[in-house]
C-alpha cells in the first residue's frame, strides 16, 4: 500500500480544479508533499507555451503553431524551479502578462491536444496530486478524488495581491478584480474544456479558510474516499 492505495490498482490520482488565484497551486503542492506522490501545475504548462511563443514571435491566435510550441517545449521541473530551454523562467512565468496571455491561448484545441499527454505521462507512482481547470474532467477523468476549490472573487484578489507585493512586485488590487473576472469568464465560457465541476467532484469553499485548513480538507476526503 503506497498512501492507503493498493499496489496493484491504477496509479492514484487527486484531481484539484478551479479558477485562478483560488490557492489550488499551493494547497495541490501540499497535499503532494504530504503524501510523498508527484504534483502537476497544469497552468504551468499553458503559461510556458505562452511565454516560449512570446519568446519566438508567435501569434497568440496561430494555433498550429502554437501547439507545435507545446509540443516541443524543452522543459524541466526541478522542485520549485521551472526551466524553459535550460533558463530559469520561474518567476517570469508569474508576470500576470504571462498568465493572461495562457488564458487567451487556452481555448484553442490543438494547443489542449499538444498538452494532453505531455500532462498524463506525470502520472507515476505512488501518485499525483494535480492541478488545473480541467484535470477531472479531461485530463484524468478516472481520477480517485476529484476537488473543485472555489474561493470568491474579493479573496481571490487580495491573495494575489498579497503574493504579489510579498515578491516585491507591484500591484493595483482594482487592476487583479478586473483581471480575475475576465480570466473566470473566458476560463467558464469557452466551449473547449470549460472550467467547471466534474459530475462526481466534491466543492471545496476556501474563502474562509486558511492554507492549513483547507489541505487538511482534502486529505480528509482522500481518507474518507480509500
Ligand atoms: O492556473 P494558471 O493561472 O497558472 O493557468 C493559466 C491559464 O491557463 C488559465 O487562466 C487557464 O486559462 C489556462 N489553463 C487551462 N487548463 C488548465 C490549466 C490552465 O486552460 N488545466
Amino acid at each position: 500500500m503506497t498512501g492507503g492505495v493498493p499496489a496493484d490498482g491504477p496509479i492514484p490520482v487527486i484531481a484539484i480544479d478551479g479558477p485562478t488565484a483560488s490557492g489550488k497551486g499551493t494547497v495541490a503542492a501540499r497535499v503532494a508533499r504530504t503524501l510523498g506522490w508527484s504534483v502537476l501545475d497544469s497552468g504551468a504548462l499553458y503559461r510556458l507555451s505562452a511565454l516560449a511563443a512570446l519568446r519566438r514571435g508567435v501569434s497568440d491566435t496561430d494555433d498550429q503553431a502554437l501547439a507545435d510550441i507545446a509540443r516541443g517545449l524543452d522543459i524541466q521541473f526541478l522542485g520549485d524551479k521551472v526551466l524553459l530551454d535550460n533558463d530559469d523562467v520561474t518567476e517570469q512565468l508569474r508576470h500576470e502578462h504571462i498568465g493572461e496571455m495562457a488564458s487567451r491561448i487556452a481555448p484553442l484545441q490543438p494547443l489542449r491536444d499538444a498538452l494532453l499527454e505531455r500532462q498524463r505521462a506525470f502520472r507515476q507512482p505512488p501518485g499525483l496530486v494535480c492541478d488545473g481547470r480541467d484535470m477531472g474532467t479531461v485530463v484524468f477523468p478516472d481520477a480517485t478524488l476529484k476537488i473543485f476549490l472555489i474561493a470568491d472573487v474579493d479573496a481571490r484578489a487580495q491573495r494575489r495581491y498579497n503574493q504579489l507585493i510579498e515578491k516585491g512586485f507591484s500591484a493595483n488590487l482594482g487592476d487583479l478584480l478586473t483581471d480575475l473576472k475576465a480570466r473566470d469568464q473566458r476560463d467558464q465560457n469557452r466551449s473547449v474544456a470549460p472550467l467547471k465541476p466534474a459530475h462526481d467532484a466534491v466543492v471545496v469553499d476556501s474563502s474562509n479558510l486558511g492554507v492549513d485548513q483547507t489541505v487538511d480538507c482534502i486529505l480528509a476526503h482522500w481518507r474518507n474516499r480509500i
